[in-house]
């Protein structure tokens, strides 16, 4: 045979292959029914990859052996979403939502109204754009208007089609859907962590964005998410008119579609998909939070519009918070890493929202006065999406008289020092800075995924560690060796490598992490960011004055006082100098463009609520180019953005004739200032 028909016979081959693997895969992944077994489909698979490598020139983006590719990156491009993702409105009960529908139907009297009924998943927004039948990008939701380009991840994931095929595919579209990660199999991942002494994860909702937002799409491929799709976001060309007749034309694209939605020609009888659905829930293996009924006609959804993020012909029907009746056997006090006593229940364990409950937070003290809980009560436990589950009161009708009322111990339960309870605080405290279990908690914080993100250090490590003397605050975790950690009980050569391995690169943490972990109190993640990016060091953090703080926009007198009083603590001086010594980052460089940026010299005060951008967001775009973000309007102030509701500042503006302009058209003005 001439190399010529060989070559055709390989393409062949190839795609005859691919077709195979592509229909194998959206009977597996999409519509859950597969028809042969793994064994054989690996056989598929070990087969095009083998042709794939005697004909590399023949290898494609959209070929089912490139889903993971690409090498890990050091972050995520920004991208702006060419129509922005909207937000839903909440009904709580039949009346809410049927004010919704009157509000509607006034919109556009005499038009009768079919509706879609869909469930409202419990994970992760994307948006999804194909060009030519192939999937060119993928990105999250973000703002909803700009998101993260997490392309290489999403390819990994099986129910999303790499390329789409058949008649009249719209040249350019794009289609949004929930990432979400199944129960089952978030629950096996968890065992198997805990297993290998690493830290669990919260719930599937978190990691299932977790692990899109990994920076090595290997990890993301390592991890089973779906994608149900629930919209069409934009597209270039004839599409259906309906959003049922879009999610069935979706469905046929090779898109997973949850084949319970349903179409009703009444409001009556959405209520009875919102009450199937919440009946069905426990079922399902992935999580809800309600559904969402949608006008089913776009003409309608037109005519009905949008008022601010949330458009008039979608809302969400959200499930009541889940609650269930059980035994408080204990009253446990939880000592935080503020020193604050945070008391919680010991329950006997039961199932909320799929969820089995053993504890759950009673906040303070007067919280449990208040509502007269007592040690032996049965007592209803809620849980209300991610938030710790929380003991709502006793069911006094089940006491026995054996029940026994609870009292703050006087002493720290970890160091037994004297509690104390500010005037004006709910909250009681150990003020002993040596208090361990203070330690404990600021270790724990500091290696947390948010902060360091130490993997491989996980809680029970940290109480080991500090039960042996080896360290005493996170810095010491700098000065640990190898022969240390494998000696600890339980610890294998592998892990305790891990450990050392996973302490070491924290080093390399932003340093706004670092700003975080520290466990300054009020400080978030989302301040320290700021506080980082302010200073870029922390050395200026460390020497800044209260003022000075509280001047930044966002940051309040509250959060300042507590950076400042921090910074002025002898022990906490030596605790960064010791995180220097071992080399942990402490200063950021900032990379700032030579000479004058487009608004150099401008002073822009935002004022009232924006719809498009978050405060901080709008500040720090002003900042990256090169203005200043004021806080009050003054001779100074060269431009005023008025949102919604401005107050004050807008009136002051028009009497010194500041120039003022709305969102759109600071948007646009951006958008010019970045060409
Ligand atoms: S439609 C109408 N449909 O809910 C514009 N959203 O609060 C909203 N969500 O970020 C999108 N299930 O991630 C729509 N069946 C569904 C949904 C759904 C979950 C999420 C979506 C969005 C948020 C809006």
């Amino acid at each position: 045979m001439s190399t010529r028909n060989q070559t055709e016979k390989a393409v062949q081959q190839i795609e005859r292959l691919r077709d195979l693997i592509r229909h194998h895969d959206h009977l597996y992944y999409v519509l859950d029914a597969p028809e042969i077994s793994d064994g054989e489909y690996d056989g598929l698979l070990r087969e095009l990859r083998r042709l794939e490598e005697q004909h590399p020139d023949l290898v494609t983006p959209d070929s089912p052996t490139q889903r993971v590719s690409g090498e890990p990156s050091e972050r995520f491009q920004t991208v702006r979403h060419p129509v922005p993702l909207l937000s839903l409105g909440n009904v709580f009960t039949d009346e809410e939502l049927e004010a919704w529908e009157r509000r509607a139907m006034n919109l556009i009297p005499g038009e009768a109204i079919d509706y879609y009924c869909e469930l409202k998943y419990d994970g992760l927004a994307v948006a999804l754009t194909y060009e030519n039948g192939l999937l060119v990008r993928g990105a999250t939701r973000g703002t909803g208007v700009e998101g993260e380009d997490v392309t290489a991840n999403l390819r990994t994931v099986r129910s999303i089609p790499l390329r789409v095929s058949g008649e009249n595919i719209p040249a350019r579209f794009e289609v949004r859907g929930e990432i979400l990660f199944p129960i089952d199999k978030f629950e096996e991942l968890n065992r198997e962590r805990e297993e290998r002494g690493e830290r669990t994860y919260a719930n599937p909702r978190n990691t299932a964005a977790g692990s899109v937002r990994q920076l090595d799409p290997h990890i993301t491929a390592s991890r089973p998410l779906e994608l149900y799709v629930y919209s069409l976001g934009w597209a270039e060309g004839d599409v259906p008119e309906t959003q049922s007749a879009t999610l069935e034309w979706l469905g046929q694209l090779g898109f997973k579609i949850n084949p319970g939605n349903r179409k009703a020609s009444a409001l009556s009888e959405a209520i009875s998909f919102y009450e199937d659905a919440l009946e069905q829930r426990e079922s399902l293996n992935y999580g809800t939070d309600g559904v969402v009924i949608k006008v089913d006609s776009f003409r309608l959804q037109r005519l009905l519009g949008v008022v601010g993020r949330e458009p008039r012909w979608a809302i969400a029907y959200k499930y009541p918070a889940e609650q269930a009746t059980t035994r408080l056997v204990r009253i446990g006090i939880n000592v935080g890493r503020t020193g604050a006593l945070n008391p919680y229940a010991e329950l006997e364990p039961v199932q909320v929202s799929g969820v089995t409950v053993k504890m759950a937070t009673l906040h303070n003290e007067d919280y449990i006065r208040e509502r007269d809980i007592r040690i032996g009560d049965i007592v209803t436990v809620q849980r209300a999406g991610e938030v710790i589950p929380q003991v709502l009161g006793p069911v006094v009708e089940a006491r026995t008289g054996s029940e026994t009322k609870f009292l703050m111990p006087k002493s720290c339960p970890e160091c037994d020092e004297p509690v104390v309870r500010r005037e004006g605080e709910a909250i009681h405290r150990c003020v002993n800075p040596a208090c361990p279990a203070q330690s404990y908690e600021l270790i724990k914080h500091y290696v947390s995924r948010p902060a360091m993100d130490i993997d491989g250090v996980g809680e029970s490590l940290v109480k080991q560690l500090l039960e042996a003397g080896l360290i005493r605050d996170f810095a010491d975790l700098y000065d640990l060796k190898v022969e240390q950690l494998s000696a600890l009980e339980r610890m294998a050569e592998k892990s305790a490598q891990n450990a050392f391995d996973a302490i070491a690169q924290s080093k390399e943490r932003p340093l706004a992490n670092v700003i975080f972990a520290l466990g300054i109190r009020h400080v978030g993640a989302e301040t320290a960011r700021i506080l980082a990016e302010r200073y870029g060091d922390m050395d200026a953090l460390a020497a800044a004055t209260q003022e000075e703080l509280t001047d930044i926009y966002t940051i309040g007198s509250v959060v300042a006082e507590s950076v400042y009083s921090w910074f002025q603590n002898d022990e906490n001086k030596a605790l960064v100098e010791k995180l220097r010594d071992a080399g942990v980052r402490m200063r950021e460089d900032i990379i700032r463009p030579v000479g004058d940026l487009p608004w150099t010299g401008q002073e822009i005060v935002l004022t009232g609520r924006l719809t498009e951008l978050s405060r901080p967001q709008a500040e720090e775009i002003v900042r990256s180019l090169g203005g200043k973000a004021g806080r009050s309007v003054t001779k100074k102030t060269t431009l005023v953005v008025a949102g919604a509701e401005a107050g004050s500042k807008l009136e002051k503006a028009q009497r010194l004739e500041t120039e003022i302009i709305d969102e759109d058209e600071f948007l646009r003005r951006v958008e010019e200032a970045r060409q």
